[in-house]
């Protein structure tokens, strides 16, 4: 790819890129528009795409986005560009969430293996074999988040007891709510529509030990729908938090989990998502506050890591539906 013009090929390449982030429910909230002048791609929230019940505030939007600028500006570090990215560039244009210049780059930066990872990475929900991450590999994790300005930490024995805990506090709740369970299954049976929706065959298993609350996605444990197989019983959670809760910090959690998720797939780890915390403010609170003597956060998402079958990938939206105007 030329480093000094940019073609439609090429600006495809780096939306699919940016489309392949993972996202709440796989809403893919998000809309790009390319300015040739100033070789700018501006990434707008689909308004039309949040789930108001489930994210009514926006942040999962915002953390969705997050996690589809990472890969933007991977993809763009890849083909040579210096991505220059700005956040809520505009407080006029509070949906303009980001925007990513493409600079002329000084220096061939160096390749972080990345950029393979976006199109291998997918949420896998199966069981994990109970095989503990090297210490290496935890650290690694860990100073991804914290290049994108995020704190990730891995609980202990009885931290992990609480996150789980909370989380099938909040699994309750959520099926118990009407509104959002309702939502959520409308997003899981919309088979006809190609470009929302998850893979039922993605969803995966539920736990027979009834200890990893899997996400139900409003399917109410019909066993033909999601099947019972034993989760690990030792499971490795991470936590991923920021130190403020300002609509930037929710940008910069999404783009340090993406990191995270790529970073994990590279190492040949696998990992699902519990976000369910997260949409329960009080309960959100808890796990900010985990471990009880050490600073308190403010709670992005929990995430489970470990070694197991590879995830199933899910439908996305074209490049051309997710793309305002003009290729
Ligand atoms: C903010 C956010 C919240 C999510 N919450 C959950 C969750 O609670 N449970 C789950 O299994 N997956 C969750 N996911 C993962 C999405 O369901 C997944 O990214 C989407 O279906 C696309 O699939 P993929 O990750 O395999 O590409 C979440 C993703 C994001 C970005």
């Amino acid at each position: 790819m030329s480093s000094s013009t940019l073609g439609a090929p090429a600006l495809e390449r780096l939306v699919a890129a940016a489309v392949a982030a993972p996202s709440l429910h796989n809403t893919q909230p998000w809309r790009f528009r390319f300015d040739a002048g100033t070789r700018t791609v501006r990434i707008h929230a689909a308004a039309d795409r949040a789930l108001r019940h489930t994210d009514p505030v926006g942040r999962a939007v915002h953390l969705s986005v997050g996690c589809a600028v990472l890969n933007l500006r991977i993809a763009a570090a890849h083909f040579g560009w210096e991505p220059v990215t700005r956040l809520l560039p505009c407080p006029d244009r509070p949906a303009l969430l980001a925007t990513v210049r493409l600079a002329e780059s000084v220096r061939g930066g160096p390749s972080t293996g990345l950029y393979e990872a976006v199109w291998r990475r997918h949420s896998s929900r199966f069981p994990f074999s109970g095989r503990p991450l090297p210490s290496d590999v935890l650290a690694e994790l860990t100073e991804a988040a914290h290049l994108e300005g995020a704190v990730l930490r891995f609980p202990g024995y009885d931290d992990t007891d609480r996150v789980l805990r909370a989380t099938w506090e909040a699994e309750w709740r959520n099926r118990a709510d009407s509104d959002r369970a309702a939502e959520s299954r409308r997003l899981v049976r919309a088979p006809h529509c190609r470009s929302l929706g998850l893979a039922s065959a993605a969803l995966g298993p539920q736990d027979t030990l009834d200890r990893m609350p899997m996400r139900d996605f409003g399917a109410h444990r019909h066993s033909e729908v999601l099947p019972a197989r034993a989760f690990e019983t030792h499971p490795t959670l991470a936590l991923l938090s920021t130190a403020h809760d300002r609509r930037t910090d929710w940008l910069r959690a999404g783009q340090a989990l993406e990191r995270v998720l790529l970073l994990a797939t590279r190492r040949g780890v696998r990992a699902s998502l519990l976000h369910q915390t997260m949409e329960w403010p009080d309960l959100r609170r808890v796990l900010g506050g985990l471990p009880a003597h050490g600073p308190r956060g403010h709670a992005q998402m929990v995430i489970r890591l470990g070694y197991g079958p590879e995830g199933l990938a899910s439908p996305r939206r074209s490049v051309e539906e997710a793309m305002e105007g003009e290729m």
